[in-house]
């Protein structure tokens, strides 16, 4: 179970997402989440969930697998694969190994019956509402454009993420929205809130960060302020 807000920390392939410094940047997470209550949930490669998974008590994603039942594929990674590593969820369709259209509602299926997670990648409202007829669990708007740049898509392009969460709304309202490209600091975070999501998908502005602790306790915060705000 998934609390909101969330914060979903994609550590895709940076040189700092293996070893050590992977281990490093998720236990930082953990120790946010264990200050503040936040939930945060870390998404290092495959090759590092198994590591990561037994070191730390927050949830572990993947960030892909592939759409095929366990068999001769040499090279893939399967889902059940992630799972025995230690995954309680996974990114399906992220903008950077996308999928088709058949092969995502296979794999949001085949989550559930897993009691996995799942977070389905989209790019447009459009794609956002495609993508909630498939009943994910979380659906992540993303513009591919802003992802990696450090403009946050909660403040350059608050439209997208406020229609995708309409759209979504009218769709399927069991679908939790969330936002990323671009986020960086608390004040992204705090902004994605209020359009309305539970939370954001980001990478390089922790992954990437000088001190990621820092910067992962000022979104947790950010989450907080939000939260004591609608509490009134
Ligand atoms: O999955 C997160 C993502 O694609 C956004 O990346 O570096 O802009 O936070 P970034």
């Amino acid at each position: 179970m998934i609390q909101t807000p969330v914060i979903i920390i994609n550590f895709k392939a940076y040189l700092e997402s293996i070893g050590v410094s992977c281990l490093n940047i998720a236990k930082a997470a953990e120790v946010v989440y264990k200050d503040t209550g936040v939930q945060i949930v870390v998404v290092p490669p495959a090759t590092e969930i198994s590591r990561v998974s037994s070191s730390i008590e927050i949830p572990v994603f993947a960030q892909h697998v592939d759409p095929v039942e366990p068999g001769a594929h040499t090279g893939a990674i399967t889902m059940e694969m992630v799972k025995e590593a230690g995954a309680t969820g996974l990114l399906i369709n992220h903008s950077e190994k996308r999928l088709l259209l058949a092969d995502i509602e296979t794999l949001i299926n085949k989550a559930r019956a897993n009691n996995l997670v799942s977070v389905l990648c989209t790019n447009t409202p459009a794609v956002t509402g495609a993508g909630a007829a498939l009943n994910p669990d979380f659906l992540a708007i993303e513009p591919p454009e802003l992802i990696g740049t450090g403009i946050p898509v909660s403040k350059a392009k608050p439209e997208v993420v406020l229609n995708s969460v309409d759209i979504v709304m009218k769709i399927n309202p069991a679908v939790k929205v969330i936002c990323g490209a671009g986020i960086t600091t608390g004040d992204d975070v705090y902004a994605a809130l209020k359009l309305k999501t539970v939370g954001v998908l980001l990478a390089s502005g922790v992954v990437k960060a000088k001190d990621p602790r820092k910067v992962i306790q000022e979104m947790a915060e950010a989450c907080l302020k939000f939260q004591n705000e609608i509490r009134g």
